[in-house]
């Protein structure tokens, strides 16, 4: 058996571009003892994997040259030496990037078919759906009353993050790129206040509108997935004792310049702030949570399930060269 992957050639400066990566034809060798073969149906594409095809020190390592990259996947087993897996199992893996593979049935956890759609394991039940349920609750301590800022809104962990906080009951100001980004939020998630950044001379101006439009006086909760200019108004716009779930720096990850903004952190001072950074693969004690919430919301017809899928292998690198100019809505997934 034959698979198709894509490796890393060279080290991206800022931008990645095509000649950063090759696809490449391997064979997919027989499972040896305690091995598994996978046909892989579904990979989803992060912006966290720009910062593993850098070699700075990080909290996971860098992605190896001349090798396929790694990352979320979902997959059938397709044949087993290992009597744990059966053909037909549903697993998940860290090994996407790649048609299919053979590997130790360590690298593998099983899903159940049935309650879900498959590709949810990469999303609002994977680990899209932990980063948003573990910064939400734990991390931000989202507690009644809370009105909620959260960048990126109508991206993957964005559009969790404002939907389950809008299941719990609080007032929800989300911020994403262009109008037809806008009309998500207010139409489709029915955000309480909606920011299309693109539009807006001033964030901070922005984001003070759309809080007293709702009668607040200032955010109590901000879940950060961007960082520079979101962060800085989030910090003049903030209540004191406001908490900041830092997740993600998206405006950061190409920069190569230093960061201008923010210039207002003497804020986390003045109001007496909590800004807690976080990885979501630190909470996965949260997962059992996360699933029974995430199925009864499913079952209920809660969840607005909103995945932006590219079809086949060949086009994974615009699946993720789409995270950086705002394509994508919602999760970004590829189908294999
Ligand atoms: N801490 C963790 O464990 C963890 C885990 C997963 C993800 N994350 C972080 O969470 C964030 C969201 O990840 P995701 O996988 O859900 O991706 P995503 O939000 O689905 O996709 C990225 C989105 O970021 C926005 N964006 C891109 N460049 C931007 C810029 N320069 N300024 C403002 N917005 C920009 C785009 O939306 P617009 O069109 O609205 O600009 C884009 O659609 C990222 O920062 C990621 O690194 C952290």
């Amino acid at each position: 058996m034959q698979s198709r992957e894509i490796h890393l050639k060279r080290r991206p400066v800022g931008e990645p571009v095509a000649e950063d990566f090759a696809e490449m034809l391997v064979d997919v060798p027989e499972p040896g003892p305690g091995e598994v073969r996978v046909r892989n149906k579904w990979m989803a594409v992060d912006p966290a994997m720009r910062g593993r095809m850098s070699d700075a020190k990080s909290y996971v390592p860098p992605f190896r040259l001349d090798a396929a990259m790694e990352g979320p996947a979902i997959g059938e087993v397709e044949s087993s030496n290992d009597p744990d897996f059966a053909p037909g199992d549903l697993v998940f893996s860290r090994l996407g990037w790649r048609e299919a593979f053979t590997a130790p049935a360590s690298a593998l956890r099983k899903r159940p078919r049935g309650d879900l759609p498959s590709e949810a394991w990469l999303g609002y039940a994977g680990s899209t759906g932990l980063t948003a349920y573990a910064g939400l609750l734990r991390i931000g301590g989202l507690k009644p009353g809370d009105v909620v800022f959260v960048s990126a809104a109508a991206g993957g962990v964005g559009s969790l993050v404002a939907q389950i906080a809008r299941l719990k009951g609080h007032k929800v100001i989300g911020s994403a790129g262009g109008a037809r980004k806008a009309a998500f939020l207010r139409d489709t998630l029915g955000l309480d206040g909606v920011i299309d950044y693109r539009e807006e001379p001033s964030l901070t101006k922005a984001l003070a509108r759309e809080v007293k439009a709702l009668g607040a006086d200032g955010i109590d909760l901000y879940f950060d997935n961007v960082g520079g200019d979101h962060l800085q108004a989030a910090l003049a716009v903030a209540n004191p004792h406001a908490r900041f779930a830092i997740c993600g720096m998206i405006s950061q990850y190409n920069v190569t310049d230093k960061p201008t903004v923010p210039r207002n952190l003497t804020q986390i001072m003045v109001k007496k702030l909590t800004l807690k950074g976080f990885i979501m693969s630190d909470h996965l004690d949260l997962e059992p949570h996360l699933v029974a919430d995430m199925t009864a919301w499913h079952k209920a017809g809660l969840l607005k399930e909103v995945n932006s899928v590219q079809e086949g292998i060949g086009h994974a690198l615009d699946a993720f060269h789409g995270l950086f100019k705002g394509e994508n809505l919602g999760r970004s997934l590829v189908r294999l």
